[in-house]
């Protein structure tokens, strides 16, 4: 059943307090629910319509009274109560529920033992019946009760008022959040597990204490964690001003969970977000921890304290958390090369959303599931939406929005408009058509075409925009695109700006005297001219600088200027950029050779362009692995009429290659002098020095070459931290043959007890380009550690193979054949976790006719199959409606 944005009524009935009780049991637990009721409207008493699913009906009381047959309406999905009292009430329940049973990892159910949680979006309901929906707020307690010996360390939101031992080996505990929320922020673990402990002392004083809980043989691997959760309750303090609210704050580390969830007081994690250490985690891992244990702190305050009214509002927290934590990880490490990170995931991932039959707005218009609608559009589109106010507003000027936003919503559950609105009326801002970025699907693209004028000392850029269709929205307005351009003058700097005419009016000049390199221009309509005065010689300009906004330009820079900004550029994205339009071009044209031809070439220029960067000792060593990185293959299938998995893979293979080969004793040196020997350190230079090396070793990896086999494997075997060791073996692994299967057997020998490492090694193996690599993951499917209940695994090993393109899209369709039958498979065991994979096949009319009609098979299969979830079924049968 689709449900539509345009359709939200407020409830009739608010929830005020909620007292759970639970009684965890191996075989069954009981959950008692005592709710105080609120009516909305008075008099009319309307039915009250409580969600609950998988849940077993003891007894269900108003005002003490038991209701009898006829008082309710129970379906698969309700609790309906027919005809409750008019004014305040109370309302009691009793269900049973089966957490053991329970695989779907939403509502409560049991990971490796322990007893633990997951609500959001919609598995409270799993819980007791309730009004689902995220505008009910209410304060809780909640009680737990369970084996002592088996679980001793009960846990829920707020703070623990009572606890004592019961007879029987039980014990209990009572919990009371003092903060009204929504149900989804609801929390409870019981297990065994033991915690690292610290303090953090807030900026007014308050003595807060830290608890990170594992299994008591992983509490070393949570340091790096705790370190991030008090830079994150620094930062948040520093730049935002927002101080955290009770004197404890938890967070559990479990190894079924699909993330990380920011329960009040409660964050529960999937391990592979919590545990590091040099050993065992990479460069990569560590910085998720840091970026995602500051996500769900933040979300304290842009998510908890404000939340939002429905979930069509997802983005209001979600797109917030994302800048917050994206703005987090910058200035706690670099700032360009976090940007590329992050433009690189809106142009890979989200693009390929806005172009595919799951396009949608940040904020949705209608949903079978909301679940489908954790995307990147929602997520990481939504975190650019809100950057771009920044941009338009400054530092300042966001930061009193933000204010503004917490001043007037505090404890509310409120919409996107309420954010808009509140960082417009604390700058009385113009935002013209802003919130256009809401409601529209599709990326922009925009044209721009300048021309100097040596006479009259003008410069002109051209901007003409258009967005193409998404399924629902046939025709498009133009958005509001804040572009942030320089012009970049003969010798590589910057001009000074002075002023702008737009469409003939005067724009923008120079700001209190002070001269302006980097000016905003705000781009709102289908065609429109901007013109700078007073330039001096022809400049190139250097357009959406820092990436600001998630569109795609088209410019008509030449490769000359585009090579000039690769050189000079003072904005360091920008160098990038050019890099990546350079290679684009290049392995663009490359392709139809391949296909024409199948003879390569390289151009000389772009060898140059390359050398040229590795060795300016003047750069960031992470910018330089970013931009001697060829752009992915999906990039650059979208560029093509009819995307062609193998030409673009031979071609990006061969310029790979080619490259290692030119730049053979470059990229030895390279290895050669970022090697170091020294322990671990998790810092800036140290992750830099590190990425250097091993995309150099990537590169050299490629040859066929004696003595590089020998060094890369000498590089695996002195590793010393899991960065460079991993880097080493996937090195190894480019090529079959024997040096491959060795590594990849000695390394499962050494790391066999991890299973945080055993998923690497997985997803190093799905996502191979070696040829006819899906056998390989066929046979992975019965490895003794592998496991289709478990999140991380699948994601590793199935989801790693999508990874693949040319393996997945193998023209025979054996990949999708594999990835049809697991989805089905899994669909059975956790919905969520399928229709994650089925959106692999969306874009399926992309390819040629045989692989359309392969994949269309597929999805066909899926839709006709008996008993599929609505997951699996809102994607497949939107992909199949394009
Ligand atoms: N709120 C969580 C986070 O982003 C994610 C919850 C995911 N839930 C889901 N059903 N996919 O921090
Ligand atoms: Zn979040």
């Amino acid at each position: 059943k689709e449900i539509f944005l345009k359709d939200y009524k407020l409830p009739d009935y608010y929830f005020d307090t909620v007292d759970l009780s639970f009684s965890l049991g191996e075989e069954k637990t009981t959950v008692y629910a005592k709710i105080g009721v609120v009516s909305r409207v008075d008099g009319a008493a309307s039915p009250l319509v409580l969600d609950g699913v998988d849940l077993k009906l003891i007894s269900v009381k108003i005002n003490g009274n038991e209701l009898k047959e006829g008082d309710f309406n129970l379906d698969s999905r309700h609790l309906i109560l027919t005809s409750p009292p008019s004014g305040n009430f109370i309302l009691e329940n009793v269900v049973e529920i089966l957490p053991h049973k329970n695989t779907s990892l939403e509502g409560l159910y049991k990971s490796s033992g322990n007893f633990c949680t997951q609500c959001e979006a919609e598995g409270f309901r799993k819980i007791t019946f309730y009004q689902d929906r995220p505008d009910v707020m209410a304060k809780y307690t909640c009680r737990i009760e369970a084996d002592k010996s088996l679980y001793p360390v009960l846990l829920s939101n707020g703070n623990l008022i009572e606890q004592g031992d019961l007879e029987g080996g039980k014990h209990f505990a009572v919990w009371e959040d003092p903060f009204k929320k929504p149900c989804y922020l609801f929390a409870l673990v019981a297990a065994q597990l033991e915690s690292r402990n610290d303090t953090f002392t807030t900026c007014s004083g308050r003595k807060v204490s830290l608890k990170i809980w594992t299994p008591s043989q992983d509490l070393p691997k949570t340091e790096h964690a705790m370190y991030c959760l008090k830079a994150a309750m620094k930062w948040d303090e520093d730049v935002f001003g927002r101080e955290y609210d009770l004197d404890i704050y938890n967070i559990v580390s479990v190894p079924d969970n699909i993330g990380a969830m920011e329960n009040k007081s409660l964050n529960i994690f999937n391990s592979e977000l919590v545990l590091a250490s040099p050993e065992t985690a990479t460069d990569a891992g560590y910085a998720a921890i840091l970026g995602v244990i500051g996500h769900e702190y933040f979300h304290n305050w842009t998510g908890n304290r404000v939340t939002c009214r429905d979930w069509f509002q997802l983005s209001l927290k979600e797109g917030l958390t994302v800048f917050r934590d994206h703005e987090f990880s910058s200035d706690l490490g670099s700032r360009t090369a976090k940007r590329i990170s992050d433009a690189s995931r809106i142009r890979i991932s989200q693009f390929s959303q806005d172009a595919g039959p799951m396009a949608h707005p940040v904020r949705p218009h209608s949903y079978i599931k909301i679940d489908n609608f954790y995307t990147v559009t929602v997520y990481a589109k939504g975190a650019e939406v809100v950057r771009m106010y920044k941009t338009l507003l400054g530092s300042q000027g966001f930061r009193k929005g933000m204010d503004l936003y917490f001043q007037r919503h505090d404890g509310q559950a409120v919409t996107c408009e309420d954010f808009f609105a509140a960082m417009r009326d604390a700058n009385d801002a113009d935002f013209a058509n802003f919130l256009l970025w809401y409601s529209q699907a599709g990326t922009p693209v925009v044209k721009v075409t300048s021309s100097y004028n040596a006479e009259a000392r003008t410069f002109s850029l051209k901007f003409s925009q258009t967005v193409a269709p998404t399924p629902g929205q046939p025709v498009k307005e133009p958005m509001f695109i804040p572009v942030a351009t320089g012009l970049v003058d003969s010798s590589g700097k910057d001009m000074p700006l002075s002023s702008v005419y737009h469409d003939g009016k005067l724009e923008s000049v120079t700001c209190g005297g002070q001269p302006v390199y980097t000016t905003f221009l705000r781009v709102t309509k289908g065609e429109e001219e901007f013109v700078f005065s007073d330039v001096p010689q022809k400049p190139i300009p250097s357009l959406l600088r820092g990436y600001s906004a998630p569109i795609r330009l088209q410019s008509d820079l030449t490769d000359n200027d585009l090579f000039f900004l690769l050189a000079h550029d003072s904005d360091e994205f920008n160098r990038w950029e050019a890099g990546q339009i350079l290679a684009r071009k290049l392995m663009y044209s490359q392709v139809f050779n391949f296909q024409k031809t199948n003879a390569l070439v390289l151009d000389p220029q772009f060898v140059h362009g390359i050398k040229c960067i590795l060795l300016d000792s003047s750069l960031d060593k992470e910018f330089i692995a970013k931009a001697i990185t060829l752009p992915g293959e999906g990039e650059l299938m979208d560029m093509l009429e009819v995307a062609d998995p193998d030409a673009v893979h031979a071609v990006r293979k061969f310029i790979k290659k080619q490259l290692a080969s030119e730049l053979k004793q470059e990229f030895l040196n390279l290895v050669k002098e970022n090697r170091s020997s020294e322990k671990y350190v998790f810092d800036h230079t140290n992750m830099a020095r590190r990425a250097l090396k091993n995309t150099a070793l990537g590169y050299l990896a490629s040859l066929e070459d004696e003595e590089i086999t020998e060094l890369v494997l000498h590089e695996y075997k002195s590793a010393t931290n899991m960065t460079d060791q991993f880097s080493a073996l996937a090195a190894i692994a480019q090529k079959p043959g024997k040096a491959r299967d060795d590594a990849l057997a000695d390394f499962y020998n050494q790391w066999q007890h991890d299973d945080l490492v055993v998923n690497k090694w997985f997803a190093l193996q799905s996502s191979s380009d070696i040829p006819g690599n899906v056998k390989n993951i066929y046979k992975l499917l019965s490895h003794q550690a592998f496991d289709l209940k478990n999140p991380n695994k699948v994601y590793s090993l199935i989801g790693g193979f999508r990874g693949s393109l040319v393996n997945f899209h193998a023209k025979d369709g054996s990949g999708y054949k594999f990835l049809g039958e697991i989805a089905l498979q899994l669909d059975k065991l956790n919905p969520q976790m399928a229709s994650g994979l089925v959106s692999a096949f969306s874009r399926w009319k992309r390819f040629d006719e045989t692989r359309q009609n392969l994949a269309k098979a597929q999805l066909e299969m899926m839709v006709s199959t008996n008993g599929l979830s609505e997951n699996v079924y809102e994607i497949a049968s939107k992909s199949l409606a394009v």
